[in-house]
């Protein structure tokens, strides 16, 4: 009996899992082969809703839905109660005449919900209600959760509601179609100039969204184009509401300060000019008639180059309160961004920070702010780097609603193409008390409000995601989507409980499945952080162009002020109140004294407030500059071995999304080596201080390119040089074409696996082909779309050609014949054994 349970084991396991692209994420609705062994067949089969609003009806179709799914039953759609077992969606208000009150919660906010099993005409039935439609549409989601997770379904009795009333997300999608920082393809809402015909992406994504409980979305780049007022424009921007409206997403707008001038004919766009107000009257006015929902406005002024209160002599105040009073009478709000700075800062003056200056601006004007408004505050003072300390400003405004924005899309932490599940640092900032005054005050308590009791406040995640198949460009970035939800909705998960549900949710209830993710989850952040940007000097890469690859440089000697001041003495921003910038004393006392001194401050955030030599010592007892190294090697070799812990997976996740993410790891691993070099040669050449366990510069098993024997090849050097290996590599420039690049073999014999280094740029597709002797033993072409138009940290790309038998005296070719402007550029071979 027991070995035919295995043998049936055994054939599940083997039974080729169907081919799934990503697109529905965590609502996949998997069949349960053990449905009726779990009790769900204990559900009742009718879904009576009470109330004809749209949002109970897609509440009604999608737990429908959901159950067909996962059990290949259709559950009868009811609109009345049946003298039958039933589950019942519907608001308080609706079930009133049918429920005694005591049936529910004495006071829940709004959006909360119940799942409760209850008797109702004598027959036992499961309740889903709530005090508004949007709390029963998320009180079926999570049911169904629950039932996707395998949880029990039997004798609920669940209440649940959220941390904050603001739980939105910022898409920074412009009208042509393009997204800025967006890393998986074009916009879903707009392409040449217009809204998009089709908006069933727009649906889809509303319906992705209420499932974690985000009950907003502004779907325009923060760096508004100031044409998406125009009135020719909003019947179109009406199109996307009506897509978001059965979800119970708010739809939201970015503008332009400036576009009562500049749409709005005035001669002016002076916050405190009565003209000026009138016209945001007006417009707003014009909007709620065609979207009577609309959630508000987004604001980013006076900062990179925008135009704002500045430019009249008026306050961020006068400009929030111009825009909010016109909103006010709809219900709606404005969320004026902390992100203001000057990125013309003179780089010669110690003093200045760039870190000082949300709090340096919106700290004075605090209680200013008209009711509606919420100052939007990143994280950290700098931008979403890889780590920073929490923001000051969380702390600096006690008579003014906030809300703390997080990104989502990975600008500076890998672009989709490296694993780093933010949770995990979103978790650290959210708990951080910054002892505001009041007994214990974790930023998540400031940011919603809860401490100094503000009207309104909540969270805010810059999503980006795009037309790619899976919504990010990479199914294990959905995670960060879905992590930002659930912290939103409870900031008090962990991110071990959030990894796991989403696991859970997106590949299956595997055991070994949910086990590897979430342990490969947990690691990421650390892992990418470790060979990136250590210590909290900011993420080390290329400030100037891509935020992508390594740019050790790139952040020095301009105004954008994102400095680590490394030099051959040594390295950190002194940042405190005795002797740095000043910007410590912007915190609470017991968290100023903290930072103040590099002995009670973190390791991890050591030059984010300080400077000191390279052989500091840190608390872990390692100098600064041989943690540099020593964190880039492990975090390399530990981003290696995640490729060895997905491969484990294989067989127990559909093919199409393991190979998928396959190719993303082996890419992360390869980039991790390039991240590791740059870093490591960038410091030894400047510090001049060697590795203890002299590593750098020091690789047996690599042979660069420009040591090889070439024909039509000719070396080229890379800037920055720590950006190619040796900082040489070669370039297919001339006439003869394919070009080669040869070297003889000298090691034993045996099997080994064979690194190719080279470079993809996004301006010509090269191909590439590998002999040993005259077998060809691989061939590829570099096609990838990575940020990139030259040899250098952003294209570096390694292909692995694995289990090659090798004997000595071998002669190893490269073949490389150039595509447009990528002129197969090839950077070196590393060979390991097998
Ligand atoms: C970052 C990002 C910009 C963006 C800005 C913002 O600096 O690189 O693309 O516009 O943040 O948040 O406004």
């Amino acid at each position: 009996m027991k070995y035919w349970f295995l043998f049936l084991g055994v054939l599940a396991l083997a039974a080729p899992l169907a081919g799934e692209t990503g697109y529905d994420a965590w609502l996949r609705y998997a069949p349960i082969d053990t449905w009726v062994r779990r009790g769900y067949d204990t559900l009742p089969v009718n879904v009576v809703a009470l109330g004809d609003s749209a949002i109970i009806k897609t509440a009604q179709a999608e737990l429908i839905r959901g159950v067909r799914g996962m059990s290949g039953r259709t559950l009868r759609a009811k609109s009345s109660l049946p003298n039958e077992r039933a589950i019942i969606l519907g608001t308080f208000a609706s079930l009133k005449p049918v429920l005694p009150a005591s049936e529910f919660p004495g006071h829940l906010n709004q959006d909360g919900f119940v799942l409760k099993a209850v008797t109702l005409n004598g027959f036992p039935c499961l309740l889903i209600a709530a005090p508004n439609d949007r709390g029963v549409l998320y009180g079926v989601f999570a049911l169904l959760s629950r039932i996707a997770r395998r949880d029990s379904v039997i004798s609920l009795n669940e209440v649940q509601q959220p941390y904050a009333p603001i739980r939105w997300v910022n898409q920074w999608d412009n009208l042509n179609g393009s997204i800025e920082r967006g890393y998986a393809g074009g916009s879903i809402f707009f392409e040449h100039g217009a809204v998009r015909a089709d908006l069933t992406r727009a649906a889809d994504y509303a319906r992705l969204l209420a499932s974690i409980g985000i009950n907003g979305c502004t779907i325009n780049n923060v760096n508004a184009d100031p044409r998406i007022l125009e009135s020719d424009f909003l019947p179109q921007v009406a199109r996307v509401a009506e897509a978001f409206r059965p979800w119970g997403v708010a739809l939201s707008i970015s503008v332009d300060l400036s576009s009562p001038k500049v749409i709005g004919g005035l001669e002016t766009f002076d916050p405190r000019d009565a003209s000026v107000g009138a016209w945001w009257q007006s417009k707003v006015d014009e909007i709620y008639r065609q979207i009577p929902d609309f959630g508000g406005f987004v604001v980013k002024a006076d900062s990179e180059g925008r135009l704002g209160p500045s430019s009249y002599g008026r306050t961020h105040a006068d400009a929030a309160n111009v825009i909010a009073r016109a909103l006010e009478p709809h219900g709606g709000v404005v969320f004026y961004r902390a992100f203001v700075y000057n990125h013309h800062l003179d780089w010669r003056d110690p003093k200045n920070d760039r870190a000082k200056a949300a709090y340096d601006n919106f700290h004075p004007l605090d209680g200013k702010f008209d009711n509606n408004v919420l100052v939007q505050i990143k994280n950290g003072p700098i931008d979403f780097q890889v780590r920073e300390p929490a923001s000051p400003l969380f702390a600096g405004l006690r008579r003014t609603n906030e809300a703390i924005e997080l990104q989502i899309t990975q600008e500076y932490t890998g672009q989709q193409r490296h694993l780093c599940f933010l949770p995990s640092m979103w978790k650290e900032v959210l708990d951080f008390d910054l002892h505001a005054g009041v007994g214990n005050t974790p930023v998540k308590d400031l940011a919603v409000g809860r401490t100094f009791h503000r009207p309104l406040g909540g969270f805010v995640g810059v999503a980006n995601v795009g037309m790619d198949i899976n919504w990010l460009g990479n199914p294990l970035a959905m995670a960060n989507l879905y992590g930002f939800g659930r912290l939103a909705w409870n900031p008090n998960l962990s991110d071990g409980d959030i990894a796991q549900e989403w696991t859970r949710l997106t590949f299956g209830n595997d055991p070994t499945v949910v086990r590897t993710i979430t342990a490969m989850l947990l690691a990421s952040w650390r892992i990418y952080e470790s060979y990136t940007g250590p210590l909290g000097a900011g993420t080390l890469t290329d400030i100037l162009g891509s935020h992508y690859g390594p740019g050790i440089e790139s952040s020095e000697r301009n105004g954008w002020g994102q400095w680590h001041r490394a030099d051959h003495e040594g390295v950190g921003m002194d940042r405190s109140a005795a002797t740095g910038t000043g910007f410590v004393a912007q915190y609470p006392a017991p968290v100023a004294k903290l930072y103040e001194s590099a002995e009670t401050t973190p390791d991890e955030l050591l030059l984010f407030f300080h400077r000191v030599p390279y052989n500091y010592r840190l608390h872990s007892g390692k100098t600064v500059i041989q943690h540099i190294y020593d964190s880039h090697y492990e975090g390399a070799a530990q981003a290696g071995d995640l490729v060895q812990q997905w491969s484990s997976l294989n067989g127990r996740i559909d093919d199409e999304r393991y190979a998928a993410v396959l190719a993303q790891f082996d890419y992360q691993a390869g980039h991790a080596i390039v991240w590791r070099d740059a870093v490591c040669n960038w410091f030894s050449r400047v510090s001049g201080i060697a590795d203890a366990h002299g590593r750098i510069g020091h690789h047996p098993d690599r042979i660069e390119a420009e040591a090889m024997r070439l024909e039509g090849y000719t070396p080229i050097d890379v800037t920055p040089e720590e950006s190619a290996s040796g900082g040489k590599a070669i370039a297919c420039e001339g006439q003869a074409q394919p070009c080669q690049a040869k070297f003889r073999f000298d090691r034993p014999a045996g099997w080994y696996d064979l690194d190719v280094q080279y470079f993809d740029q996004n301006n010509g597709q090269s191909k590439f082909r590998v002999f040993i002797g005259e077998q060809q033993v691989d061939e590829w072409i570099a096609d990838d779309h990575l940020p990139a138009t030259k040899p250098g940290g952003d294209s570096s790309t390694r292909h692995r050609i694995t289990g090659l038998a090798l004997r000595p005296g071998d002669e190893i070719r490269i073949e490389g014949i150039p595509d447009g402007a990528e002129k197969a550029p090839l950077d070196y071979i590393e060979i390991h054994v097998h």
